[in-house]
């Protein structure tokens, strides 16, 4: 089976075990240690990712894959628990086919969540950052090779990746709730080594503020086929080149499940907000 024969086919067994969804659906991305906002997640139905061939399949500990329906805040949500990495051996494209998936679907409005570090020195680990734009350091692009014409242009312009108005959205909501949030740019490397000093120098002189393994890849899938996008980091770590504390990725877990509890609060809120829904339209 080919990408293009998958997404139609992952698609296709998709909309038979759920039907038709509902308009305005919100999809969701859930990363690393995240599982607090899925259990916010009310009248679930889960599909596990091995149930849908195709698809592929995550191996790392805390990405436990499944694919859950319900409702946030009463709103309609297509969530994706748990993601591949490009560490794993997937290819960018076959990483991304559950976020296109999500777009054939249905849904117009995608939020992509993950764990990152900090790279900019006022940004703490524990609190929760809204991406205003990237920085695609995999070396890697998920459109590469022939063009899924009936998805998206060959040359899909990122110049507002990121929707501002989810942006100022999500700014509001997290204020009214009394939650801090940063805003920055977030570069995705392949992994799976964490970085050098001199890495980590390199990537903060760039423009970064914080980074991780994944989300740029699938901004880049989910902007081609017009989807529009609201990224939130939980900062798990202070990533600093001249006082490297050791990264573990238990620790990175751990912080990642203590903000996410945060994260859950300010997606619920935003589930809520009528002012989703104009945002909601098709562009
Ligand atoms: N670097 C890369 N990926 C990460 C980090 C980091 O410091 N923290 C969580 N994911």
């Amino acid at each position: 089976m080919n990408h293009h024969e998958a997404f139609h086919h992952v698609s296709r067994l998709i909309r038979e075990k759920l039907g038709n969804i509902q308009a305005g659906t919100l999809g969701l991305v859930l990363g690393s240690g995240l599982s607090p906002v899925a259990d916010a997640i009310s009248g679930a139905e889960d599909i596990p990712y091995s149930e849908i061939p195709g698809l592929p399949q995550s191996t790392v500990a805390g990405h436990g894959g499944f694919l859950r329906a319900g409702k946030l805040s009463g709103r309609p949500v297509l969530a994706l628990c748990g993601r591949v990495h490009l560490y794993e051996g997937f290819s960018a494209r076959d990483a991304c086919l559950p976020v296109r998936v999500l777009g054939g679907l249905g849904v117009s409005t995608l939020v992509i969540t993950n764990a990152a570090g900090a790279l900019n020195p006022l940004f703490d680990a524990g609190s929760l950052m809204l991406i205003t734009d990237h920085i695609n350091m995999t070396g890697q692009n998920p459109l590469t090779g022939p063009n899924l014409d009936d998805l998206g242009p060959r040359f899909p312009d990122m110049g507002r990746a990121w929707c501002p108005e989810l942006i100022a959205l999500a700014r509001r909501q997290a204020m009214r709730l009394g939650l801090a949030v940063e805003r920055g740019v977030y570069v995705q490397v392949p992994g799976p080594s964490l970085e050098t000093p001199a890495e980590t120098r390199a990537y903060r002189q760039m423009g970064a503020d914080a980074i991780g393994m994944s989300t740029v890849i699938e901004a880049i899938a989910a902007r081609h086929m017009g989807l529009r996008l609201l990224g939130i980091s939980c900062l798990t770590n202070k990533n600093m080149p001249d006082c490297m504390d050791e990264i573990s990725h238990e620790g990175v877990l751990e912080t990642a499940g203590r903000t996410a509890e945060q994260m859950a609060r300010l997606l619920s809120a935003l589930a809520a907000c009528p002012e989703l829904d104009t945002a909601l339209r098709p562009a």
